[in-house]
């Protein structure tokens, strides 16, 4: 059984970075210079995520997110994630991308035993993939997703909505649902690295919604348990989902299942809340007792909800890609 914390949330969920570094530099995620790499040696060994892993599903824990910095960019990644499936009692073993490294080895992350996918794709517009992410790969993302797609992965694509930059595209991203069984999700564009100005970045999902309802017909779906964050919708006979995922005008911390582990080992019970809980004591001391216990901990302490609106945050700046977002 899942743990559940002191405010009867049900923890099941762990998203577990393997790397900072990215091939892309989104706006949203890090400063136009960069952001201050781990040094490899700080980075944990796929010895140590693998006894985290381990350690997670032992206290209840049944789907973990491989997330990055970008993960596939990291050596031996396939090699690891066919550890993980193998770990008896881990439902859900699940991937976010960025996509550009998807077309060589989609095959590979099918046959590891990789279930689903989510990739982060902004726009549809080579110019403003470029003026997102600093870098010039559109093309590479868009053949990664069919590849994806032809070995069979459910696919979840994730748009963070800017104003001003590509929330002209919310309706051609609804397509995509329209067109093949792809669930697309809108997200509101939060202020991790708080940027001057961050407010007029932010769609509020109501918006987005207004906005989709232009043309789409959206009927409801029901939440089911351990959903996740998203708001999910139907477009009558289309085969993809929509959802909308509302960080800061409507947070969902309230049913927030998840813990998350840095590629540092870093575990933290919200993203937004500077408190963690260092795992690599218990690794150095190789001891499995006390990495379950860290992790219970991180549950026990998990914070009731986080601060931020559309209008303030308080948190300090943070690179989503140190956390893995
Ligand atoms: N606001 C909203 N979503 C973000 N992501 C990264 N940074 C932000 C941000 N500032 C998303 C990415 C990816 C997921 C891991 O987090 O698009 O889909
Ligand atoms: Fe890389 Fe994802 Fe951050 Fe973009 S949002 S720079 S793809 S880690």
């Amino acid at each position: 059984m899942p743990p559940v914390d002191p405010q009867g949330r049900t923890i099941n969920y762990l998203r577990l970075s393997v790397t900072d570094r990215c091939n892309l530099r989104c706006s949203y995620c890090m400063p136009e210079n960069g952001i201050s790499k781990i040094t490899h040696n700080e980075v944990l060994s796929y010895e140590d995520l693998y006894r985290i892993a381990r350690a997670a599903v032992a206290i209840g824990i049944d789907k973990i997110r491989i997330t990055g910095g970008e993960p596939l960019v990291r050596k031996g990644i396939i090699g690891f994630l066919q550890q993980l499936a193998d770990i008896p009692g881990l439902g859900q073993l699940v991937l976010t991308t960025n996509g550009v490294l998807l077309e060589e080895m989609a095959a590979e992350l099918r046959a590891a035993g990789v279930k689903r996918l989510n990739i982060s794709l902004d726009t549809l517009n080579p110019e403003t993939f470029a003026r997102i992410s600093r870098c010039d790969s559109l093309k590479r993302v868009l053949a990664g997703i069919q590849m994806a797609k032809d070995y069979g992965f459910p696919i979840k694509l994730n748009m963070v909505v800017m104003r001003g930059i590509n929330d002209h595209e919310i309706l051609d991203f609804a397509e995509l649902a329209t067109n093949s069984a792809t669930t697309v999700r809108f997200i509101e564009y939060m202020p991790a690295i708080r940027e001057y100005n961050w407010q007029g970045l932010v769609v509020p999902g109501t918006e987005i919604l207004k906005r989709l309802a232009q043309r789409y017909t959206l009927l409801p779906l029901e939440h089911a348990e351990a959903a996740g964050p998203a708001r999910n919708f139907r477009i009558p006979g289309a085969p993809g989902i929509i959802g909308v995922i509302t960080p800061v005008s409507h947070h969902f911390c309230s049913e927030c299942n998840r813990i998350r582990v840095t590629a540092t080992g870093q575990a933290k019970g919200c993203l937004f809340s500077e408190s963690r809980i260092d795992l690599k004591q218990s690794l150095h001391e190789n001891s499995d007792v006390l990495l379950t216990r860290a992790l219970a901990e991180v549950i026990d302490t998990k914070p009731l909800q986080h601060q931020m609106s559309t209008e303030e945050c308080h948190h300090q700046a943070f690179s989503m890609s140190s956390i893995g977002g």
